[in-house]
């Protein structure tokens, strides 16, 4: 591949060499082209709730199911309805906990919407594919659906409104009385167990330093489109 400035810079060179430039440009252009087709997500909703309380955006923490499938052959390498006990899966959108593909295409989701989300390798696991489930230059399938969106995990508003002694440190029990109420305002209350099934999650993915707390600093990691 040709980088476009090389080919400026030898332009001055005699005609021949600049004829396979140019020719090299070409098939620069058309990989590039090739390239274009397939580097970006495409999404397939497949269902789209008829209100839609809010929609998902970057530093949202988003609640889903999601199940992966190789385009190739269809062959499933991922359920979180299996995995990690069923229960569905918590990520902050837009920040890197997802491969770039989910980050982009459950970007402007509806909670109960469902998506079939196609991702091509360039933003799904590479040229590397991810051993052993994912063979190289793989293109994904997604099959998502949105359970939940919170709204601003990480700007300092929420943080107090967990935060219920204000002590600028969120405690399991804070969280877990969050995550009820907010299930509860949505009207999809759960069972104990659930709650805290999620609640681990979040402090293991969260809680840096292990000592049961997360400061607002181990919150506030990622920038809020809001901030
Ligand atoms: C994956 O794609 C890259 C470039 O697109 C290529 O160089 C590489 O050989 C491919 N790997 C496999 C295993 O096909």
């Amino acid at each position: 591949m040709l980088p476009r400035t090389q080919g400026v810079k030898m332009s001055n060179f005699n005609f021949l060499v600049c004829s396979f430039i140019f020719l090299q440009m070409w098939s620069f252009l058309l990989v590039a082209a090739e390239d274009d087709s397939s580097s970006e997500v495409k999404i397939e909703v497949m269902f789209k709730p008829m209100e839609c309380s809010k929609k998902s955006k970057r530093g949202d923490l988003m609640n889903v199911h999601y199940d992966g499938y190789l385009a190739k052959d269809g062959t499933q390498f991922y359920c979180s309805r299996s995995d990690k006990a069923g229960h569905p899966q918590w990520f902050v959108l837009g920040v890197g906990q997802v491969i770039k593909g989910l980050d982009q295409g459950m970007n402007d989701m509806c909670p109960g919407e469902k998506r079939k989300i196609t991702v091509p390798p360039s933003l799904g696991f590479g040229k590397e594919g991810k051993d052993p489930v994912v063979p190289p230059n793989a293109t994904l399938v997604f099959e998502v659906e949105l359970y939940s969106v919170s709204k601003g995990p990480r700007n300092m508003e929420a943080f107090r409104e967990i935060d219920l002694d204000q002590d600028k440190s969120l405690t399991k029990e804070e969280v877990k009385r969050y995550l009820k109420l907010d299930y509860e305002r949505s009207g999809t209350p759960k069972d104990d167990a659930f709650y805290d099934k999620i609640m681990e999650d979040i402090f293991k993915k969260n809680d840096l330093d292990v000592n049961g707390l997360i400061t607002s600093k181990e919150y506030n990691v990622y920038q809020h489109d809001e901030l």
